[in-house]
Order: C-alpha cells, then sequence, then structure tokens
C-alpha cells in the first residue's frame, strides 16, 4: 500500500514563542489517542521553533524544515545546513517552494544542488514545482513541469531518487482560494512520473510519491488528492489550524481508493 503525505507548511507565521506554544498545545490535544499508520504528517515550522516542536509534537508527527542551504558548513550568512536539521530531528525538508524561487530568487540549479545536498545527509526532500498563471495560459505547463522535474533529479541515484517527495504546486494556486480539478492535476502527474521514467524508469517513477498543494482545505481533498490519484497534500494556511490538520490527516487515512475495475458510483 502506497503511503499518504500531509505536509504542513507553517511559513513566517507564530511570531511569538507562545503562539508557537499555543499550537503545539492544541495539536497535542486534538490528536490524543489518535494514529495515522498508513499516513504520514509533517510539519515544518520556521526554524527558529524547530527545537520547541521536535520536543512537543504528537508522537506521529515527522518534524519538517522550510528550507536548507546546499553547503556543509562555513561562511554562508543566514544559511542553516543539512546537519543542523538533522540535530534538530528533522526528517523532511521543503526545497524549492515557490515563494523561495521568488522572493529569494531560487534557480532550478540552485533547487537542484539544495536536493542532493538533502539526499546526501540523510534528509527527505519535498521538492516543490509548478507552473505560473501566465505560463498556464500560454500553455507552457507541461514544458516548464517537466524542466523542473528533469533539473532538480540531476545527478541523482534511483535508490535517492525514490526517497523524494515531488508535491506539484501551481503558483496561481497557492493562497489563492483558486484550485485545479482533478483531471488537470492528473494531467500533470502524468507528465511527472514520465519525466522521471525518461531519467531512470517506470518503476523507480512509480515508487515516488507525488502531492498536491495550492489552497488545500479539507472539503477539497476528494477534488486534488483522491480523484487526482495524488498520494497526498502539502497544506499551507489550513495548516496554522491544528483542527483541520487533524481532521485532513484521519480523511487520508480512512481514504479507501476504488478498487482495480470497479465501477465509479453512480450520481
Ligand atoms: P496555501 O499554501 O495552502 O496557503 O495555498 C500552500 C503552500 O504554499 O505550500
Amino acid at each position: 500500500m502506497r503511503k499518504r503525505y500531509l505536509v504542513g507548511n507553517l511559513k513566517m507565521n507564530m511570531n511569538s514563542p507562545i503562539e508557537a506554544e499555543q499550537y503545539l498545545s492544541v495539536l497535542r490535544r486534538e490528536s490524543q489517542g489518535k494514529t495515522w499508520p498508513r499516513t504520514e504528517i509533517v510539519i515544518a515550522p520556521p526554524f527558529v521553533h524547530l527545537d520547541r516542536f521536535s520536543k512537543k509534537l504528537p508522537p506521529d508527527i515527522r518534524l519538517g524544515a522550510q528550507n536548507v542551504f546546499s553547503e556543509k558548513e562555513g561562511a554562508y550568512t543566514g544559511e542553516i545546513s543539512v546537519a543542523m536539521l538533522r540535530g534538530e530531528k528533522v526528517s523532511f525538508v521543503v526545497v524549492g517552494h515557490s515563494e523561495r524561487r521568488r522572493y529569494a530568487g531560487e534557480t532550478d540549479e540552485i533547487v537542484s544542488q539544495k536536493v542532493r545536498a538533502a539526499l546526501k545527509g540523510g534528509l527527505s526532500p519535498i521538492l516543490c514545482i509548478g507552473e505560473t498563471v501566465e505560463e498556464r495560459k500560454k500553455s507552457m505547463t507541461v514544458d516548464v513541469i517537466r524542466q523542473q522535474v528533469l533539473a532538480a533529479f540531476h545527478d541523482i541515484s534511483p535508490l535517492q531518487a525514490e526517497k523524494i517527495v515531488v508535491a506539484y504546486e501551481p503558483r496561481w494556486a497557492i493562497g489563492s482560494d483558486l484550485t485545479p480539478s482533478p483531471e488537470d492535476i492528473l494531467q500533470v502527474r502524468v507528465v511527472i512520473v514520465r519525466a522521471i521514467a525518461e531519467l531512470y524508469s517506470l518503476p523507480v517513477a512509480e515508487k515516488v510519491s507525488l502531492l498536491y498543494g495550492g489552497s488545500v482545505k479539507t472539503a477539497l481533498l476528494d477534488q486534488v488528492c483522491f480523484r487526482a490519484q495524488m498520494d497526498g497534500v502539502l497544506v499551507g494556511r489550513e495548516s496554522l489550524f491544528p483542527s483541520e490538520l487533524v481532521r485532513m490527516a484521519d480523511a487520508l487515512e480512512s481514504y479507501e481508493p476504488p478498487r482495480h475495475g470497479s465501477k465509479e458510483p453512480e450520481a
């Protein structure tokens, strides 16, 4: 059975230790007595809260980071290394988020260096890719996605490639309340699988987990995840509400995909 994923990207929220503590205490209360054996739940708080989160997250939830630098250590003011994240018990790291590409000038080349560094140091990268609204209007989505995948997987062994989690996040859907149709997402899913298969093989491509991100809410899971045949979701705003996060985890955990060959229920 394929693993399901729920990744909460808290972004640059929780400006005070008190807010972070409150979030953790509500999350612990909401998840009390629950387990999600089929679902990998990851929360990525701001760097300054990693220590707090690593000590106080509920046991079934893994710790993620929102960014990492590709060099091991040294004169890189303001950067955070893979080893530093490992020291804080981080297991996953978001790489190439569109906000990093946009505000920090991260190129496909930089993203690929970060993916390699994360894998080498034992972190699982959650690689974000996605087209802009202009690219979509110009029917460039397929080319953009393919290019981003080929660049990010550059120089990575098949065994390492299987550890990458790819999150398709159309830039126009992030923070916007706009969401693509299941068919649109499925189409991109095919493009991603084909691009990875081109680099390795179809069996390797099929092992890579694929998530959808961009204005995800519990009520939209059917549209953006289940019907789109994705393995899970990357959630921004809604992950700031622990009760919603737990609701999504429950929905992902209990989802039963239709059996092969079984008919869709009639409307
Ligand atoms: P959103 O953010 O859910 O607030 O749209 C998603 C993301 O940026 O990963």
